[in-house]
């Protein structure tokens, strides 16, 4: 059998032959379908007239009113119109599909289309929305001791006012979706989300057909970071409903621009708070109001505010706290899950905070941290124990790593004999809780086929976008079966081989679908055991116990005896001669998890993952550029099934928040339009933003509740770490009011506003 690479898709990816959902050629009679997206962004809708629109070669034209079933696309919250009857709610907003034998006709046709609406003024800020009580929910609340009390008799108390951007996803891959009918009412949906349940259970409604005859499908993403958690569902609906209506593959693609216009992205969250402190900088208290501008509709906001009150404390142990938040509705895309889910936005703060302390007390800003962070037996404001010292010790070592106290030295010597050139050190620990917060999400499942040639076939309902969550799960069940990778290939997510999956999110893929697949693994490998045992008497004459087996390189041998095997593709023939099972189901569930929503209190993560980071930057006080000098990193990470994986994983996600934190700007006219609608527009980090140099280490954890097989999730914790570079521009200028993300204008303003 051919060798594998460590890394599944790579070679794949690098040679242009990895397949894309919708990239493949157009299926006989498929039509293309294109949307009429709102061009306001709130307004009561009066009618439209399609008449002129419909040209030779336009099959149809697909509104609210050919919906079968149900014009509702909410999910938690049932909020949400596949298209709006009455009132139109953001501009960008799908009111018509047309369908056409090709692009170049539809786009004709939605020119021709006559709109009639009386607009309405449009929501757009946070401040507008809570001030009008826009709220997808009432103020959610965590609390702990009594923080009036607390403040009133801390030595110190501060205050102050936090803002964090929006941020466009930016996937190489836009949103996509293929419908393909087949017999009966049944459809594929070839689609690109990180959650076929949600699709297949949104888009049943829709058409009022049941789960078993809409197969969702899904190779892989080109990436998704959120923005196909929930925000792929509405595509695949409308996809779905032309293909249901139509009889024929209908294909949706959109184009850069129209992704960017009318897809929602990062929240921006605006808080307000106190913090009481001694003199040492020991916080006694924290009172946070978190604000999250949400968009249109509820999507995923009030999830995302909750990850945000659960992070408002980050990594330090806070005797009095209150934490309230509220998600507010504007006439925006709605905006939805970005990595880090809420926690960047709810752990900036803290750190704005203590920066603020440091400033006031005059003392070291790690310093303050140290003295502050969780150890082991404390206990979260939402009372889940923190049973590691995994925030200072990750602390402590980066410091060692980066030499912490002559990098203070050289630094203030450098700005010394600097007049327009300055230099400073951002420092971001994190300690970020793993599980879905919806405690019902935390559950998965694997099927996997074991062939009589020896090959197997693992299928989760995990989805690849990028992460080489395909290669965890192979060396999951390659270390069960002691079989190599190159013997396993991870299928694509298709919910006719696992149903009812959970959205490949909230850093979980591996931590679910690997341990899924470790339980179906190890039935097979149970069932094998005793035949393996009766073929080495047969074959070779030896008696040995179960114990004494070892199962490596694809052969099964004894302890005693190596040189007398079998192989484990032998094993399977024989099993399967034996009339013995090859397939096996297994179901994973995180142990442990509940949180009571009214009270605030409970246990909603399975364990936290800590680490930090430490940037040193160089800003130019002329330009307002920067350059990152260099960022030390720990993190620690379980017993890492994967470094490489991770240290990619780590990596990216670093870069993806330096561009949030410090180039990603999102501009909306008051008319609700996003004016940077494209890659000239919207600046993203490119390789020549990276640190000079990037120090990662991965640091195992000890004692902590971990995964499968000891390690834990990696894909949204280092986002925190790239939050470093905004407080490391921030102390090059002197600690000076900076507004986020900190473009060289943005710094120029605040050196200029003295
Ligand atoms: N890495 C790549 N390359 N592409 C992605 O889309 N998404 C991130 C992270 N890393 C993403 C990624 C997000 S938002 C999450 S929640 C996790 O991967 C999801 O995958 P996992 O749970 O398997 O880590
Ligand atoms: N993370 C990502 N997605 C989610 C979560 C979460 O914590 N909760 C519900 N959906
Ligand atoms: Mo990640 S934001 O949980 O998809």
């Amino acid at each position: 059998m051919k060798k594998l690479p460590w890394h599944i898709a790579g070679p794949l990816h690098v040679t242009g032959r990895s397949h894309f959902i919708a990239d493949a050629a157009p299926l006989p009679g498929m039509l293309h379908a294109k949307i009429l997206f709102s061009p306001v962004a709130h307004a009561r809708l009066i009618s439209i007239d399609t008449h002129a629109a419909l040209l030779p070669g336009i099959h149809s034209i697909i509104g609210a009113e050919d919906i079968p079933a149900a014009n509702q696309i909410g999910h938690v919250i049932k909020d949400e119109p596949l298209f709006p009857t009455e009132r139109i709610m953001y501009l960008g907003q799908p009111l018509l599909l047309v369908l056409a034998e090709d692009e170049r006709l539809a786009e004709a046709a939605l020119k021709r289309i006559k709109l009639e609406y009386e607009e309405l003024p449009p929501l757009l800020s946070i401040d507008a929305a809570d001030a009008a009580h826009e709220w997808y929910i009432p103020e959610r609340r965590i609390e702990k001791g009594s923080v009036d009390q607390a403040m009133m008799d801390a030595q110190y108390v501060l205050a102050g006012e936090s803002l964090t951007a929006g941020q466009e996803h930016f996937y190489m891959e836009g949103q996509r979706c293929r419908a393909i009918p087949g017999e009966g009412h049944t459809l594929t949906i070839q689609t690109a989300t990180q959650s076929t349940m949600e699709v297949q259970e949104v888009l049943s409604h829709v058409l009022g057909i049941p789960a078993h005859d809409l197969i969702i499908e899904v190779p892989r993403l080109g990436g998704a970071f959120g923005g196909k958690e929930r925000a792929a569902t509405l595509w695949a609906c409308l996809a779905g409903l032309a293909a249901h209506l139509s009889g024929r593959p209908v294909q949706i693609k959109l184009s850069r621009d129209e992704d960017m216009l009318v897809t929602g992205k990062r929240h921006p969250f605006k808080s307000r708070w106190r913090i009481g402190f001694d003199a040492k900088g020991i916080i006694q208290a924290w009172d946070i109001e978190l604000m999250s501008n949400g968009g249109a509709y509820a999507d995923l906001s009030v999830a995302i505010l909750e990850r945000a009150l659960f992070h408002a404390e980050n990594a330090y142990h806070i005797p009095h706290a209150r934490i309230r938040g509220r998600a507010c509705r504007t006439n925006l895309p709605p905006n939805t899950a970005y990595r880090g889910f809420g926690a960047p936005q709810g752990i900036f703060v803290i750190e704005d905070a203590i920066e603020r302390i440091a400033a006031k007390l005059q003392l070291d800003p790690l310093e303050i941290r140290l003295r502050n962070a969780y150890r082991n037996g404390d206990i979260t404001p939402y009372g889940q124990p923190v049973c590691e010292s995994g925030a200072e010790r990750t602390m402590l070592q980066v410091a060692e790593n980066a030499d912490y106290k002559q990098l203070r030295a050289e630094v203030a010597s450098f700005n010394g004999s600097h007049e327009f050139c300055q230099q400073g050190i951002g420092i971001m620990p994190v300690k970020f809780g793993i599980s879905f917060t919806t405690a019902l999400l935390n559950q998965g499942s694997a099927l996997i086929w074991t062939y009589i040639d020896g090959s197997v076939s693992v299928s989760t309902g995990g989805v690849e976008m990028g992460q080489e969550l395909n290669t965890k799960v192979a060396l999951v069940v390659a270390k069960v079966l002691g079989i190599p990778m190159a013997q396993i290939r991870v299928e694509s997510s298709n919910s006719q081989r696992v149903g009812n999956a959970s959205p490949t999110a909230a850093s979980t893929g591996s931590d679910i679908n690997g341990n899924a697949a470790r339980i179906a693994a190890t039935q097979i490998k149970e069932r094998l055991t005793p035949l393996a045992l009766k073929l080495l008497a047969q074959e070779h004459g030896i008696i040995v116990s179960e114990e004494e087996l070892i199962w490596q390189g694809g052969m099964i041998y004894s302890t005693h005896e190596s040189g007398k095997q079998i192989s484990f593709g032998e094993l399977v023939r024989y099993a399967y001669n034996e009339r013995v099972p090859l397939g096996a189901h297994g179901y994973y569930r995180t142990p442990n998890l509940h949180f009571d929503r009214e009270k605030g209190v409970g246990h909603p993560f399975h364990y936290f993952v800590y680490g930090c980071a430490i940037s040193r930057v160089q800003v130019d006080l002329l330009s307002g550029e920067h350059q990152v000098l260099k960022t030390w990193i720990v993190h620690e990470n379980g017993l890492s099934l994967h470094p490489e994986i991770d240290r990619g994983q780590i990596t990216g996600a670093f870069v993806q928040s330096h561009g949030w934190c410090t180039m990603e700007e999102l501009p909306v006219n008051d008319k609700g339009r996003y004016l940077a609608v494209n890659p000239s527009t919207y600046k993203i980090p490119t390789v020549r933003d990276l640190p000079l140099e990037l120090d990662i280490s991965i640091m195992e954890s000890t004692g902590e509740q971990t995964s499968v097989f000891g390690s834990k999730a990696v894909g949204e914790p280092p986002f925190i770490y790239g939050m470093s570079v905004w407080f490391a521009i921030r102390d090059a200028i002197g600690g000076r009011e900076l507004a986020f993300p900190a473009t060289p204008e943005a710094v120029l303003m605040a050196v200029q506003t003295e």
